[in-house]
């Protein structure tokens, strides 16, 4: 059988940005049988009702043609005032006006890493809550919130704290429950 597909994507355009070292992480710890592919989101455009009426800009067509085809998302996010950053927030706005309706039922989970003693907690909680509407379903268990994310990242920005590691790994083992379920397939 094909791999699983899981289409990560981290709400951080920062170059050196730890929730993409923790979206790095998840690549190389993905199980047999699951692969993830990064998206890049620095190129959507700011949600715009008048751009959109034009006609769905490119990047977002392409984006959400590659959401469309994964069999789950992975989010990894930041906290920006204890929501997620805007970048990502529009991201999923604009993915939520694309025809179709890419979003609904799509198995989904979310992780988060932050310097802070929280980890990103309330921008995961927040995340819950923004993806009611499109009907994202995501995992409830495992949490992995990263807390003094500083700490457990090297200066290349990879993840080298062994317990953060196997928390990862068992996300993504549970993930691939999880969309097997939902999709109706058998494990
Ligand atoms: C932050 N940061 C932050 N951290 C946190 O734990 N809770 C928060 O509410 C906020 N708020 C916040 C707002 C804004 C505008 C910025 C720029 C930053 C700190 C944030 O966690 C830290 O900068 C991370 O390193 C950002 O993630 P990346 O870019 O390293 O992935």
């Amino acid at each position: 059988m094909a791999d699983m597909q899981i289409a990560g994507i981290a709400g951080s355009l920062r170059r050196g940005s730890i929730n993409r070292g923790l979206l790095r992480a998840a690549v190389s710890l993905a199980p047999a049988g699951m692969t993830i592919e990064t998206l890049d989101i620095a190129a959507v455009p700011l949600y715009n009702g008048d751009v959109e009426a034009a006609g769905i800009p490119a990047p977002v067509t392409a984006l959400a043609e590659r959401v469309r085809a994964a069999d789950a998302l992975l989010i990894v996010t930041p906290e920006y005032n204890f929501s997620v950053p805007g970048v990502l927030k529009n991201t999923i706005d604009w993915l939520s006006r694309v025809p179709g309706s890419i979003l609904s039922g799509k198995p989904a989970a979310m992780m988060s890493a932050s310097p802070g003693l929280l980890g990103g907690a309330r921008a995961q909680y927040h995340l819950r809550q923004i993806a009611l509407f499109s009907n994202m379903l995501f995992l409830v268990r495992p949490e992995v919130i990263v807390m003094r994310a500083t700490e457990k990242f090297d200066a290349n920005g990879e993840l080298t704290d062994e317990k953060t590691r196997e928390k990862v790994a068992e996300l993504l083992a549970a993930l691939r429950v999880w969309t097997d379920r939902l999709l109706g397939r058998s494990a």
